[in-house]
């Protein structure tokens, strides 16, 4: 069977962590052992570029230049991990891909950047290439953020410099993901977030059944 490409999208405290777990298990029960992986922070260069991004003061780049770095990690995550896998017939899960830049750089920041940066950006990283399917956790931006902070008591690094922005900027990811989603259905399907683990793993599953066919 040939590999297939699968994202995981939403705002912060979606849950997808737990969901791409439990959809890898599903997989594996199926004979499938997939890929896990994440951006930012999906290659060990990345870890870097993940630290610069996801702590310290929540303007310390300019929306231009977090793109550029994103896209950094993206391009090295593409060659290092997603397309080696691809070719050898693997499944690959990413917690993340393209569609967090434009919901959260570009939606988020109240489109300070022109799209056009952010589409020329993934042609040159990614040229025609896109996940076969995409998952969008749907979630209340204040249900999210309670996940988030209650997350983050039990880390070392605090990850919080997206989550200490204001509600305005995670009602406009919110929107950034859902209009994505509607523009292209055939990749995207947007799932309520808001109800237990088992419920939200059940509907996913039937997606994955749906359009991937396992
Ligand atoms: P993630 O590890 O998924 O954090 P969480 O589990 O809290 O959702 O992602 C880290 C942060 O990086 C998250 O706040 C979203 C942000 N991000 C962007 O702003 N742009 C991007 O292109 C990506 C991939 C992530």
């Amino acid at each position: 069977m040939s590999g297939r490409f699968i994202t995981f999208e939403g705002g912060d405290g979606c849950g997808k962590s737990t969901q791409v777990k439990l959809l890898a298990e599903y997989l594996q029960s199926k004979g499938i052992m997939p890929v896990l992986t994440k951006e930012p922070g999906g290659t060990p260069e990345g870890q870097v570029l993940r630290q610069l991004l996801v702590t310290g003061d929540k303007d310390k780049f300019d929306a231009i230049s977090e793109c550029l770095l994103y896209y950094a990690d993206r391009r090295n995550h593409l060659n290092k991990v997603v397309w080696p896998a691809l070719k050898a017939d693997k499944w690959v899960i990413s917690d993340r891909y393209a569609d967090s830049t434009e919901a959260y750089q570009y939606y988020g920041y109240d489109k300070r950047v022109d799209i056009s940066v952010l589409n020329g950006l993934y042609k040159i990283v990614a040229g025609d290439f896109k996940p076969d399917l995409t998952i969008i956790l749907d979630i209340e931006p204040e249900v999210g953020m309670r996940r988030s902070f209650a997350k983050a008591e039990t880390m070392e690094v605090k990850e919080l410099r997206f989550e200490s922005r204001q509600m305005e900027f995670h009602q406009n990811l919110r929107r950034g993901f859902l209009e994505i989603a509607a523009r292209e259905p055939e990749r995207c399907v947007v799932i309520n977030a808001d109800a237990d683990i088992e419920t939200v793993h059940r509907q996913i599953l039937r997606i994955v059944e749906e359009r991937l066919g396992v």
